[in-house]
């Protein structure tokens, strides 16, 4: 995305794109309200520490259009939580295919382990979400079977797993929108300037 030359005129001067822009955080809110919509789950690129190209979904859990951030939750042991810290830029793609729409975002990630931002997103999650870090096993661990990889059935303190558990906030600095319909593709790349953004549509 961002390749080419960046757009340079405030998306506030193009009534079209002003929509895209309301549109796509419009698209992404809905991700994180309750009940399914397809923007829910985002697929999460990193660049692996190995330099190569790494790739998984994550669930969208908080959007915030004035500051262009987004968060997911994850396990502080993960591969993704050392190829952010090594290196915070970070992608994302996530879409309606009964609606042939495609948002694209790139951005800067950082991992919050503690404080009032990570101990709000814990005690706000369902159990079941919990569980997972309250395995002992680092993700991606090898195993002989995969039963060995199961959390125990023990109850739990709800506090047990806290020190594996935090928040990625992705600081979204483009934005690549595309519509694709019988009565023409449509595609428009925005990007943050300041608190500003700036667009164009682009050819699809
Ligand atoms: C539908 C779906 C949603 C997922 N959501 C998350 C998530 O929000 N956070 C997370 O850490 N992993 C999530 N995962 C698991 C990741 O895709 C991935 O397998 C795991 O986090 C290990 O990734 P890593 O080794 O690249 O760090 C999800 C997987 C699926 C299939």
């Amino acid at each position: 995305m961002n390749t080419r030359p960046p757009p340079v005129k405030p998306i506030t001067s193009n009534t079209g794109l002003k929509h895209v822009f309301s549109t796509v955080w419009g698209c992404l809110r809905e991700g994180t309200a309750p009940g399914r919509s397809p923007y829910s789950i985002a697929q999460l690129a990193t660049v692996g520490t190995d330099g190569t190209a790494k790739v998984r979904y994550v669930v969208l859990r908080r959007v915030c259009e004035d500051t262009s951030e987004i968060t997911f939750h994850t396990d502080v042991r993960s591969a993704k939580v050392a190829e952010i810290s090594a290196n915070p830029s970070v992608a994302l793609v996530t879409a309606d295919l009964e609606k042939n729409i495609q948002i694209r975002l790139e951005g800067k990630a950082s991992v919050i382990t503690d404080g009032p931002v990570t101990r709000t997103a814990w005690d706000a999650s369902r159990d079941h979400s919990l569980v997972l870090f309250r395995n002992p096993l680092v993700p991606g661990t090898e195993i002989d079977n995969p039963s060995d990889g199961q959390p125990g059935n023990e109850p739990a303190d709800r506090e047990d797993g806290y020190e594996n558990f935090c928040v990625v906030v992705i600081s979204v600095t483009h934005i690549d929108w595309l519509g694709l319909s019988a009565d023409g593709h449509e595609r428009a790349s925005l990007v943050r300037s300041g608190s500003d953004w700036c667009g164009s549509w682009v050819a699809p």
